[in-house]
Protein backbone atom coordinates (compact mmCIF):
# COMPACT_ATOMS: atom_id res chain seq x y z
CA UNK A 1 0.00 0.00 0.00
CA UNK A 2 1.76 3.61 -0.67
CA UNK A 3 0.91 5.73 2.09
CA UNK A 4 2.56 9.00 0.73
CA UNK A 5 2.63 10.50 -2.27
CA UNK A 6 2.73 14.18 -1.16
CA UNK A 7 5.33 16.16 0.88
CA UNK A 8 3.15 16.40 4.83
CA UNK A 9 3.03 19.85 4.91
CA UNK A 10 4.62 21.75 8.24
CA UNK A 11 2.03 22.09 11.49
CA UNK A 12 1.54 26.19 11.80
CA UNK A 13 1.10 27.15 15.35
CA UNK A 14 0.71 30.60 15.30
CA UNK A 15 4.25 32.30 13.51
CA UNK A 16 5.95 28.82 14.76
CA UNK A 17 6.33 26.55 12.01
CA UNK A 18 6.79 23.20 13.05
CA UNK A 19 8.49 20.54 10.47
CA UNK A 20 8.19 17.86 10.11
CA UNK A 21 5.41 18.32 12.11
CA UNK A 22 6.07 15.38 14.48
CA UNK A 23 6.11 16.16 18.43
CA UNK A 24 7.88 14.43 21.62
CA UNK A 25 5.72 14.11 23.86
CA UNK A 26 5.97 15.31 27.16
CA UNK A 27 6.93 12.97 29.55
CA UNK A 28 7.63 13.44 33.15
CA UNK A 29 11.15 12.13 34.26
CA UNK A 30 11.59 11.32 30.83
CA UNK A 31 11.53 14.09 28.40
CA UNK A 32 14.65 16.53 30.06
CA UNK A 33 16.76 18.51 28.26
CA UNK A 34 19.28 15.83 27.42
CA UNK A 35 16.88 13.66 26.13
CA UNK A 36 15.19 16.14 24.04
CA UNK A 37 18.39 17.50 22.52
CA UNK A 38 19.62 13.77 21.33
CA UNK A 39 16.21 12.57 19.76
CA UNK A 40 15.22 15.90 18.28
CA UNK A 41 17.86 15.15 15.30
CA UNK A 42 15.64 12.20 14.23
CA UNK A 43 12.92 14.26 13.01
CA UNK A 44 10.87 16.07 15.81
CA UNK A 45 9.42 19.23 14.66
CA UNK A 46 9.15 20.27 18.59
CA UNK A 47 9.73 19.01 21.82
CA UNK A 48 8.33 19.42 24.60
CA UNK A 49 9.29 19.50 28.81
CA UNK A 50 8.20 17.66 31.14
CA UNK A 51 4.97 18.95 32.66
CA UNK A 52 6.34 21.39 35.73
CA UNK A 53 4.02 22.73 38.66
CA UNK A 54 2.83 25.98 38.50
CA UNK A 55 2.79 25.86 42.42
CA UNK A 56 6.11 24.77 42.17
CA UNK A 57 7.32 27.36 40.08
CA UNK A 58 6.54 30.31 42.90
CA UNK A 59 9.30 28.88 44.65
CA UNK A 60 11.84 28.24 42.13
CA UNK A 61 13.36 25.32 43.58
CA UNK A 62 16.53 24.17 41.45
CA UNK A 63 15.49 21.13 40.25
CA UNK A 64 11.88 22.88 38.52
CA UNK A 65 14.18 25.70 36.98
CA UNK A 66 16.34 22.72 35.52
CA UNK A 67 13.02 21.55 34.16
CA UNK A 68 12.28 24.85 32.96
CA UNK A 69 15.21 25.94 31.41
CA UNK A 70 15.22 26.11 27.65
CA UNK A 71 18.10 28.38 26.66
CA UNK A 72 20.96 26.20 24.37
CA UNK A 73 17.53 24.19 23.53
CA UNK A 74 17.32 23.49 19.41
CA UNK A 75 14.40 25.23 18.97
CA UNK A 76 11.13 25.71 18.45
CA UNK A 77 10.71 24.69 22.57
CA UNK A 78 7.36 24.48 24.05
CA UNK A 79 6.94 24.29 27.92
CA UNK A 80 4.39 22.43 29.95
CA UNK A 81 2.60 23.47 32.74
CA UNK A 82 -0.11 22.17 35.38
CA UNK A 83 -1.99 23.28 37.77
CA UNK A 84 -5.68 24.95 38.39
CA UNK A 85 -5.23 28.15 39.60
CA UNK A 86 -5.15 30.72 36.52
CA UNK A 87 -3.33 33.31 38.56
CA UNK A 88 -0.57 30.79 39.15
CA UNK A 89 -0.75 29.73 36.00
CA UNK A 90 -0.67 32.79 34.01
CA UNK A 91 2.32 34.11 36.72
CA UNK A 92 4.40 30.92 35.86
CA UNK A 93 3.79 31.10 32.22
CA UNK A 94 5.45 34.62 32.05
CA UNK A 95 8.52 32.78 33.84
CA UNK A 96 8.54 30.07 31.55
CA UNK A 97 8.70 32.42 28.42
CA UNK A 98 11.70 34.39 30.34
CA UNK A 99 13.14 31.18 30.40
CA UNK A 100 13.36 30.33 26.81
CA UNK A 101 9.64 28.83 25.95
CA UNK A 102 8.92 29.84 21.99
CA UNK A 103 5.18 27.89 23.14
CA UNK A 104 3.13 27.03 26.54
CA UNK A 105 1.43 24.33 26.79
CA UNK A 106 -1.27 23.89 29.23
CA UNK A 107 -1.98 20.36 30.57
CA UNK A 108 -5.15 18.83 31.21
CA UNK A 109 -4.33 15.25 30.69
CA UNK A 110 -2.38 13.62 33.60
CA UNK A 111 -4.01 11.22 35.10
CA UNK A 112 -1.68 10.62 38.22
CA UNK A 113 -3.58 10.62 41.48
CA UNK A 114 -0.88 13.17 43.21
CA UNK A 115 -1.94 15.63 40.64
CA UNK A 116 -5.50 14.94 40.36
CA UNK A 117 -5.82 15.17 43.99
CA UNK A 118 -5.27 18.79 43.51
CA UNK A 119 -7.59 19.04 41.10
CA UNK A 120 -4.79 19.88 38.18
CA UNK A 121 -4.19 18.23 35.09
CA UNK A 122 -6.75 15.56 33.80
CA UNK A 123 -9.23 16.77 37.05
CA UNK A 124 -9.64 19.90 35.40
CA UNK A 125 -11.91 18.43 32.72
CA UNK A 126 -14.27 17.84 35.67
CA UNK A 127 -14.58 21.79 35.57
CA UNK A 128 -14.71 23.29 31.92
CA UNK A 129 -15.59 26.58 33.06
CA UNK A 130 -12.02 26.29 35.17
CA UNK A 131 -10.52 25.06 31.87
CA UNK A 132 -11.78 28.17 30.24
CA UNK A 133 -10.11 30.71 33.00
CA UNK A 134 -7.14 28.70 33.13
CA UNK A 135 -6.77 29.17 29.23
CA UNK A 136 -7.68 32.60 29.03
CA UNK A 137 -5.93 33.74 31.96
CA UNK A 138 -2.63 31.86 30.67
CA UNK A 139 -3.19 33.19 27.04
CA UNK A 140 -3.74 36.89 28.34
CA UNK A 141 0.09 36.73 30.08
CA UNK A 142 2.11 35.62 27.17
CA UNK A 143 3.43 37.20 24.06
CA UNK A 144 3.91 33.60 22.23
CA UNK A 145 0.93 30.82 21.22
CA UNK A 146 0.04 29.16 23.79
CA UNK A 147 -1.12 25.53 23.25
CA UNK A 148 -3.49 22.51 25.64
CA UNK A 149 -2.80 18.98 25.62
CA UNK A 150 -6.27 16.70 27.21
CA UNK A 151 -7.86 13.66 27.40
CA UNK A 152 -11.14 12.72 26.26
CA UNK A 153 -12.87 13.38 29.94
CA UNK A 154 -12.55 12.37 33.04
CA UNK A 155 -14.91 9.01 32.31
CA UNK A 156 -16.46 7.53 29.31
CA UNK A 157 -19.91 8.93 30.69
CA UNK A 158 -18.56 12.80 30.52
CA UNK A 159 -16.65 13.01 27.07
CA UNK A 160 -15.48 17.32 27.36
CA UNK A 161 -13.19 17.47 24.91
CA UNK A 162 -14.86 19.11 22.12
CA UNK A 163 -16.52 21.46 24.42
CA UNK A 164 -12.46 22.36 25.98
CA UNK A 165 -11.48 22.31 22.50
CA UNK A 166 -13.89 25.32 21.39
CA UNK A 167 -13.41 27.26 24.21
CA UNK A 168 -9.82 27.28 23.82
CA UNK A 169 -10.21 28.61 20.33
CA UNK A 170 -12.39 30.83 21.78
CA UNK A 171 -10.02 32.43 24.52
CA UNK A 172 -7.27 32.12 22.04
CA UNK A 173 -5.12 29.01 22.22
CA UNK A 174 -3.54 28.00 19.27
CA UNK A 175 -2.95 24.31 18.83
CA UNK A 176 -4.51 21.41 20.94
CA UNK A 177 -3.48 17.90 21.32
CA UNK A 178 -5.73 15.20 22.37
CA UNK A 179 -4.25 11.82 24.06
CA UNK A 180 -7.30 10.10 23.41
CA UNK A 181 -7.86 8.00 26.48
CA UNK A 182 -9.99 9.12 29.57
CA UNK A 183 -8.24 9.91 32.58
CA UNK A 184 -9.96 7.22 34.54
CA UNK A 185 -8.42 4.47 31.94
CA UNK A 186 -5.01 5.94 32.06
CA UNK A 187 -2.65 3.74 29.25
CA UNK A 188 -5.47 0.65 29.45
CA UNK A 189 -7.41 -0.18 26.18
CA UNK A 190 -6.26 1.27 23.14
CA UNK A 191 -6.79 5.19 21.73
CA UNK A 192 -9.54 5.89 20.29
CA UNK A 193 -8.45 7.91 17.11
CA UNK A 194 -12.20 8.14 15.83
CA UNK A 195 -12.33 10.96 18.45
CA UNK A 196 -9.25 12.60 17.34
CA UNK A 197 -11.10 12.86 13.94
CA UNK A 198 -13.79 14.17 15.84
CA UNK A 199 -12.16 16.58 17.25
CA UNK A 200 -10.44 17.72 13.94
CA UNK A 201 -14.12 18.44 12.41
CA UNK A 202 -15.43 20.18 15.54
CA UNK A 203 -12.35 23.36 15.04
CA UNK A 204 -10.35 25.19 13.66
CA UNK A 205 -7.09 25.41 15.28
CA UNK A 206 -4.69 23.11 14.53
CA UNK A 207 -4.88 19.45 16.26
CA UNK A 208 -2.22 17.44 17.11
CA UNK A 209 -3.15 13.57 17.26
CA UNK A 210 -2.10 11.33 20.25
CA UNK A 211 -1.65 8.00 21.62
CA UNK A 212 -0.28 4.23 20.82
CA UNK A 213 1.40 5.42 17.30
CA UNK A 214 4.62 2.86 17.16
CA UNK A 215 4.92 2.26 13.56
CA UNK A 216 5.52 4.68 10.99
CA UNK A 217 3.30 3.35 8.30
CA UNK A 218 0.31 3.68 11.41
CA UNK A 219 1.10 6.88 12.12
CA UNK A 220 0.63 7.84 8.40
CA UNK A 221 -2.45 6.16 7.82
CA UNK A 222 -3.91 7.44 11.29
CA UNK A 223 -2.73 11.16 10.13
CA UNK A 224 -4.62 10.58 6.96
CA UNK A 225 -7.93 9.21 8.23
CA UNK A 226 -8.07 11.80 10.96
CA UNK A 227 -7.02 15.02 9.01
CA UNK A 228 -4.94 15.87 11.91
CA UNK A 229 -2.73 18.41 11.79
CA UNK A 230 0.61 17.14 13.52
CA UNK A 231 1.52 13.82 15.56
CA UNK A 232 2.61 13.15 18.97
CA UNK A 233 4.71 10.10 19.85
CA UNK A 234 5.88 9.49 23.38
CA UNK A 235 6.29 5.91 24.95
CA UNK A 236 7.20 3.78 21.79
CA UNK A 237 10.23 6.27 20.66
CA UNK A 238 11.96 5.64 23.92
CA UNK A 239 14.87 3.48 22.80
CA UNK A 240 13.65 3.77 19.17
CA UNK A 241 14.07 7.03 18.30
CA UNK A 242 14.28 5.82 14.79
CA UNK A 243 10.57 5.26 14.44
CA UNK A 244 10.84 9.16 14.04
CA UNK A 245 13.55 9.26 11.33
CA UNK A 246 11.49 6.49 9.41
CA UNK A 247 8.36 8.76 9.85
CA UNK A 248 9.91 11.77 8.81
CA UNK A 249 11.52 9.81 5.54
CA UNK A 250 7.48 8.76 4.76
CA UNK A 251 6.19 12.56 5.46
CA UNK A 252 8.85 13.35 3.53
CA UNK A 253 7.90 11.30 0.67
CA UNK A 254 11.28 9.02 0.84
CA UNK A 255 11.80 5.39 1.71
CA UNK A 256 12.40 4.84 5.16
CA UNK A 257 15.86 3.59 6.25
CA UNK A 258 15.59 0.11 7.58
CA UNK A 259 15.19 -0.31 11.37
CA UNK A 260 18.88 -0.47 12.63
CA UNK A 261 20.27 -3.67 14.63
CA UNK A 262 21.34 -4.26 17.88
CA UNK A 263 24.90 -3.19 17.78
CA UNK A 264 23.83 0.41 16.13
CA UNK A 265 20.81 1.00 18.77
CA UNK A 266 23.47 -0.35 21.71
CA UNK A 267 25.92 2.38 20.43
CA UNK A 268 23.68 5.20 20.51
CA UNK A 269 22.85 4.12 24.02
CA UNK A 270 26.16 4.11 25.28
CA UNK A 271 26.08 8.04 23.36
CA UNK A 272 23.24 8.42 25.30
CA UNK A 273 24.51 7.28 29.19
CA UNK A 274 28.05 9.65 28.23
CA UNK A 275 25.85 12.52 27.69
CA UNK A 276 23.66 12.09 30.58
CA UNK A 277 26.69 11.51 33.04
CA UNK A 278 28.45 14.75 31.28
CA UNK A 279 25.44 16.72 31.74
CA UNK A 280 23.95 15.52 35.30
CA UNK A 281 26.92 14.03 36.84
CA UNK A 282 27.55 10.54 38.00
CA UNK A 283 25.01 10.13 40.82
CA UNK A 284 21.93 11.53 39.09
CA UNK A 285 22.75 9.73 35.51
CA UNK A 286 23.08 6.21 36.54
CA UNK A 287 19.85 5.60 38.51
CA UNK A 288 17.92 7.62 35.29
CA UNK A 289 19.55 5.82 32.56
CA UNK A 290 18.67 2.53 33.92
CA UNK A 291 15.11 2.65 32.81
CA UNK A 292 16.34 3.90 29.13
CA UNK A 293 18.43 0.99 29.43
CA UNK A 294 15.43 -0.96 29.40
CA UNK A 295 13.95 0.93 26.35
CA UNK A 296 16.94 0.55 24.44
CA UNK A 297 16.86 -3.30 25.17
CA UNK A 298 13.81 -3.47 23.91
CA UNK A 299 12.95 -6.16 21.28
CA UNK A 300 15.95 -7.67 21.51
CA UNK A 301 16.04 -11.92 21.75
CA UNK A 302 17.92 -12.63 24.72
CA UNK A 303 18.32 -9.37 26.18
CA UNK A 304 16.93 -10.30 29.78
CA UNK A 305 19.69 -11.41 31.48
CA UNK A 306 21.74 -8.64 29.77
CA UNK A 307 19.00 -6.35 31.11
CA UNK A 308 19.23 -8.07 34.80
CA UNK A 309 22.59 -7.58 34.98
CA UNK A 310 22.53 -3.67 33.75
CA UNK A 311 19.99 -3.10 36.54
CA UNK A 312 21.88 -3.94 39.33
CA UNK A 313 25.06 -1.58 38.17
CA UNK A 314 26.33 1.20 40.00
CA UNK A 315 28.87 2.71 38.46
CA UNK A 316 29.11 4.51 34.72
CA UNK A 317 32.05 2.95 34.37
CA UNK A 318 30.49 -0.77 35.43
CA UNK A 319 27.72 -0.26 33.33
CA UNK A 320 29.78 1.36 29.94
CA UNK A 321 31.87 -1.91 30.17
CA UNK A 322 29.06 -3.99 30.12
CA UNK A 323 27.47 -2.26 26.72
CA UNK A 324 30.69 -1.97 25.38
CA UNK A 325 31.78 -5.98 25.55
CA UNK A 326 28.59 -6.31 23.95
CA UNK A 327 28.54 -4.32 21.22
CA UNK A 328 31.67 -6.13 20.45
CA UNK A 329 30.06 -9.91 20.45
CA UNK A 330 27.19 -8.34 18.76
CA UNK A 331 29.77 -7.04 16.41
CA UNK A 332 31.76 -10.55 16.11
CA UNK A 333 28.36 -11.86 14.97
CA UNK A 334 27.96 -13.86 18.46
CA UNK A 335 24.98 -15.81 18.67
CA UNK A 336 23.76 -14.51 22.26
CA UNK A 337 21.99 -11.48 21.43
CA UNK A 338 20.04 -11.08 18.28
CA UNK A 339 17.70 -8.67 16.95
CA UNK A 340 13.76 -9.61 17.48
C1 LIG B 1 6.43 8.14 31.77
C2 LIG B 1 5.39 9.05 31.18
C3 LIG B 1 5.32 10.35 31.62
C4 LIG B 1 4.36 11.22 31.08
N1 LIG B 1 4.36 12.53 31.47
C5 LIG B 1 3.52 13.41 30.86
C6 LIG B 1 3.61 14.81 31.11
O1 LIG B 1 4.45 15.28 31.89
N2 LIG B 1 2.73 15.62 30.46
C7 LIG B 1 1.80 15.14 29.58
O2 LIG B 1 1.02 15.90 28.99
N3 LIG B 1 1.72 13.82 29.31
C8 LIG B 1 2.57 12.97 29.90
N4 LIG B 1 2.53 11.65 29.54
C9 LIG B 1 1.61 11.20 28.50
C10 LIG B 1 2.28 11.27 27.11
O3 LIG B 1 2.63 12.59 26.78
C11 LIG B 1 1.33 10.73 26.02
O4 LIG B 1 0.17 11.50 25.99
C12 LIG B 1 0.94 9.27 26.26
O5 LIG B 1 2.06 8.49 26.63
C13 LIG B 1 0.28 8.65 25.01
O6 LIG B 1 1.14 8.71 23.91
P1 LIG B 1 2.00 7.40 23.44
O7 LIG B 1 1.02 6.29 23.27
O8 LIG B 1 2.66 7.84 22.16
O9 LIG B 1 2.98 7.12 24.53
C14 LIG B 1 3.45 10.76 30.10
C15 LIG B 1 3.53 9.44 29.68
C16 LIG B 1 4.49 8.58 30.19
C17 LIG B 1 4.55 7.17 29.69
Amino acid sequence: MVYSRVVTPPLRIGPIEISPPIVLAPMSGVTNRTLRALYKPFGFGLTVTEFVSSNALQYGGKRTMEMIDQHGVEKPVSTQLWGNDPQIMATAANLVRECGADIVDINFGCPAPKVTKTEGGSACLRDVDRCEAIMKAVVDAVDCPVTMKMRLGWTEADLVFVEVAKRAQAVGVQALTLHARTAKQFYKGSADWSKIAELKRAVDIPVIGNGDLADPYDAMQRMRESGVDGVMLGRATLGNPWLVSRLRALMADEEPAPVPGAPERLRFAVHHYLTMVEEWGEPRAVPQMRKHLGYYLKGFAGASALRERLMRTETAAETLAILKQTIAQLEAREPELAVA
